[in-house]
């Protein structure tokens, strides 16, 4: 049996540093296939410190960013879950408004209201949260099924570069994960916990 494809994808928001310690690595070592797609903003951040051959070589496919051609095949297997961590607050509202503009929010916004689990992890500060779409930004990916890791046990917010270095909550993330691919696929507990 294959095991379930991981559709990671990364924003230009604090701890993207660490997507591949805090999540892409624990995944593969709970028997996940694992494939990354970043927004333009991420990648260039991730280009710069090296992380992208990194990832590339932990997960053994390219990291995305550039929409492929239409004559090329894309480089990524077939999507069961997507994880979208850390989540800026413009990658959120983008994935609510549906608005496609990159490869890193292209599969999302196709899986969004359907049978593929999404689960969004927004790193996003007080201000980000009190823009007055925020609050619907949330209400509409919910309505689509969006599992949230949001909220003050998860994520108190702060205010903005309140505390740059904070850890994400790689945890709580994967647990989501873990339990969305429960659900979704036939993948043996045993493996997928
Ligand atoms: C050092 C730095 C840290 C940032 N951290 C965050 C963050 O934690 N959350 C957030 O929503 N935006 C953050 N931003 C702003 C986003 O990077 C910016 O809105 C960007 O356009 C997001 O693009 P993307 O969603 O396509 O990756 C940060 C910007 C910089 C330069």
């Amino acid at each position: 049996m294959s095991s379930p494809v991981i559709g990671v994808v990364g924003s230009g928001a604090g701890g993207i540093e660490h997507l591949r310690s805090g999540l892409v690595e624990p995944l593969l070592s709970r028997g996940y296939t694992v494939a990354v797609t970043l927004t333009p903003t991420a990648y260039r951040w991730l280009e710069s410190t090296g992380e992208i051959d990194s990832i590339a070589a932990v997960t053994g496919f390219p990291v995305r960013s550039a929409p492929r051609l239409p004559s090329e095949l894309s480089p990524h297997p077939t999507v069961s879950c997507y994880v979208i961590a850390p989540a800026s607050a413009n990658t959120v509202a983008k994935l609510a408004l549906g608005i496609a503009d990159s490869q890193a929010l292209t599969g999302p916004c196709e899986a969004l209201g359907t049978s593929t689990p999404i689960v969004v992890f927004p790193r996003v500060n007080a201000a980000h949260a009190g823009h007055p779409m925020w609050e619907h930004h949330l209400a509409t990916l919910r309505s689509g099924g969006a599992h949230l890791i949001y909220g003050e046990k998860v994520w108190p917010l702060q205010t903005p570069r309140g505390n740059p270095q904070r850890p994400l909550p790689w945890k709580a993330i994967i647990d989501a994960v873990a339990a969305v691919c429960r659900i979704s696929s036939s993948y043996p507990d045993s493996l997928s916990g």
